[in-house]
Order: structure tokens, then sequence, then C-alpha cells
């Protein structure tokens, strides 16, 4: 079995970890990290745990954890990975960061971007960008998996056929993405009231938004070249889900059944990411699952195409992702745990 801890276990995408390590037939839980429970039962935090596990909140110390555990799951705020994982730690675990730490290869476009000084520039290299539909084989041999942001996994999902084939003007990108409300995670905000985002659909941080230098990182190893591109957020009053509409301009002249055969060729071998065809893809569909559903779309009379994904924030956008990531480095089915099928209706 696989010894496996969760630090920050008592946040959106924590919680979303332990329920699936729960059921995962290879892994057993060794510790759930919070300062704000520590000593309380995992069950009194989220009550849909009554009866179902003893886990016990701890504050966890993560020299100790390392000891323990062949795994150790972060999902903390961004800016304290960094100072906690060091190389001894990364000789006794492996360490799956949920946070933005690792993300950002650039030092400098990361302390720009966060605004907050970065204590461990060395890792930087060492760390594996765990978007496993493209990363699959530095993951396996990773000690140190950077787990992608949710708006970046769909918005560079959706579009690296395009950019990898070179189809489009990659400075013609513009990726227009809305998230539930979990996006922002548990703690108090008073944008993410009830009263306050119900009813409502706002655009926020235009031009602005800490994902936009992770998607250009990614997108650019593929198309070997930097630019940059506009992403908007939107906040959308449901609980979870990211739909994200990308635009470009073509560069080549293509059928809408070319591309689409490019996309299959591309995730021909991918079981999380499914191809929609004529039907578009809905958040309601890919909710409480793993998977990233594409659609594809050429709009010939202005010369764009425009694709549209859809991921569930906290599965494939977090936790779903991160446990992944681990089934690829424990050589595990990469389906393991995460098999999952949307509820409907809910
Ligand atoms: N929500 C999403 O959809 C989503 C998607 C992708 C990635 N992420 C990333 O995953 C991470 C967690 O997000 P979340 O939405 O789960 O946030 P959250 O609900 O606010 O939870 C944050 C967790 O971090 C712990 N924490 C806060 N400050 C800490 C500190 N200084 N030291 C140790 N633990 C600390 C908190 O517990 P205690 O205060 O009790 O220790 C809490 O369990 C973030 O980096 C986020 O960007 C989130």
């Amino acid at each position: 079995m696989i010894k496996a801890s969760v630090i920050g276990g008592t946040g959106y995408a924590g919680q979303e970890l332990i329920r699936i390590l729960m059921r995962h037939p290879e892994v057993e839980i060794v510790t759930v990290g919070s300062r704000s429970y520590a000593g309380q039962k995992f069950s009194d935090v989220y009550a849909n745990y009554e009866n179902l596990t003893d886990l016990i909140c701890e504050a966890a110390n993560i020299q100790e954890l390392a000891e323990q555990s062949d795994v150790i799951f972060l999902a903390m705020p961004h800016g304290i990975a960094s100072k906690m994982v060091t190389d001894e730690i990364l000789q006794q675990t492996k360490i799956i960061d949920l946070g933005a730490d690792f993300r950002l290869k650039d030092i400098d476009i990361y302390e720009d971007w966060y605004k907050t000084e970065h204590f461990n520039q060395p890792l930087l290299k060492e760390a594996v960008y765990g978007l496993c539909e493209l990363h699959r084989d530095d993951i396996k041999k990773a000690q140190l998996i950077s787990n992608p942001g949710c708006y970046t996994t769909c918005s560079i999902l959706s579009l690296a056929p395009l950019v990898k084939n070179n189809l489009i003007d990659v400075n013609s990108i513009i990726i227009d993405a809305k998230s539930g409300v979990t996006g922002a995670g548990r703690s108090a905000i008073l944008t993410s009231m009830y009263s306050e985002c119900n009813e409502s659909i706002k655009a926020y941080k235009i031009g602005e938004h800490r994902h936009t230098p992770e998607i250009e990182q990614e997108l650019g190893l593929l198309s070997d070249s930097c630019f940059n591109l506009l992403f908007t957020p939107h906040l959308v009053p449901m609980n979870r889900g990211i739909l994200a509409l990308s635009y470009a301009t073509l560069t080549k002249s293509i059928t809408q059944t070319e591309i689409r055969d490019l996309y299959k060729a591309f995730y021909q071998d991918e079981y999380f990411v499914r191809l929609t065809g004529d039907r578009m893809p809905e958040t309601r569909w890919v909710k409480g699952t793993n998977f990233c559903d594409i659609g594809v779309k050429l709009d010939e009379r202005t010369n764009h195409v425009v694709v549209v994904g859809a991921i569930d924030n906290l599965i494939k956008g977090a936790a779903g992702q991160a446990v992944q990531n681990m089934n690829i480095a424990f050589e595990l089915d990469e389906k393991t745990g995460i098999d999952f099928i949307a509820d409907f209706p809910i």
C-alpha cells in the first residue's frame, strides 16, 4: 500500500484528496494535516465522513511526515510550499503540490505575478509540471510534481493540439473562462458569499490572473516560442466546474472534419480527455469526474477556431489530477481510484 499524507487536508482541494484517497485501493492515509482543526476528527469538519473514518486532523510537521509517507500532497495557498520542501525531504518521499509554487520555471515571473518571494529556486528546475497528458514520462521519474492550476489544465488541454500542429497564430489566442465558486477555496471571502455571487456573473482580474503565465509557459513549450495571450476569468454562481472558451486565428486552411481528426489523433490514448463532436462540452457532464471534455468548432466566416473545454475544478483541476499523477509516479493504472461518472441529475 502507498502511504499518503495530505497537508491542507481541510480545504476544498484537500478534502477532495481525502475522499478519493480513502477509496483508492492502493492507498493508506497516514495523516491529514490542518492547523485550524488540529486535534479534531475529520468527520467533525466534514460530516459526509461520519462513521466512515477515524482520521484526526494534525498540525503536520513535513519532516516527520516524510519519514512516514511514500507521498505527501500539499494543498495549501501559494507561498508556503517553497519554504517547506527541501532536497532532504525529497530524498525520503514524493511531493505532489497542488499550489503554484513550483509550476513556473522562471522565478522572476513567479515573484512578479504572485507578489511574493520564492524560497527554493533550484527546485523549480527539478519540479515536473504535472499535466498528465503532456508530461507523463517525466512524471514517472519525478520526486516533486507540481499539479497544474484548474483554469490552466482546461485551457492547455483545449489548445495543445492546435499549438503543437502550428495551426493558429499563437499571439491571437484569447481564453474566456468561467469558474464555479469553489475555485476560490473554503475560507471566508466576501466575494464568494452566496448573497454576493448568486444570480450574477462577473469578469475579474482581466489581464492579470496568475494562471496566464502558466498557460503561456506550457503552450510555449509546444510551439517552441514565447508569446502572450489574453486570459479572462469569470466567476459564475455554481459550486464547481470550469468552462473555458479559447479563440484563435487560423494560419492554415483546414476543414471541420480535419481539425476534429487532428484532435482525435492527439488524444487517441487519453482516457481522461473526451472529444464531444457536435455536442459542445458542459460542466454538468464532467462534474465530480476527472474528465476534460473538449469540443472544437471552426468559424470559417471569420477564419477563427473556437475550442470549448470543461472540467471539474476540484477533480481534474486539482485532487483528481493529483491522484492521476500519483498513479503514474507509482506505476499504477492511471485510472485507479479516479474513474468517476458524473452524478446526474444533481
Ligand atoms: N479550489 C480549487 O478549485 C483549486 C484548484 C486547483 C488548485 N488549487 C490550489 O490548491 C490549494 C488549496 O486550495 P483550496 O481551494 O483547497 O483552498 P482552501 O479551501 O482555502 O484550503 C487551504 C488549506 O490550506 C491550509 N493552510 C492555509 N494556510 C496554511 C499555512 N500557512 N500552512 C499550512 N497550511 C495552511 C488550510 O488549513 P489550516 O488553516 O487548517 O492549516 C486549508 O486546509 C491552493 O494553492 C489552490 O490554488 C485549488
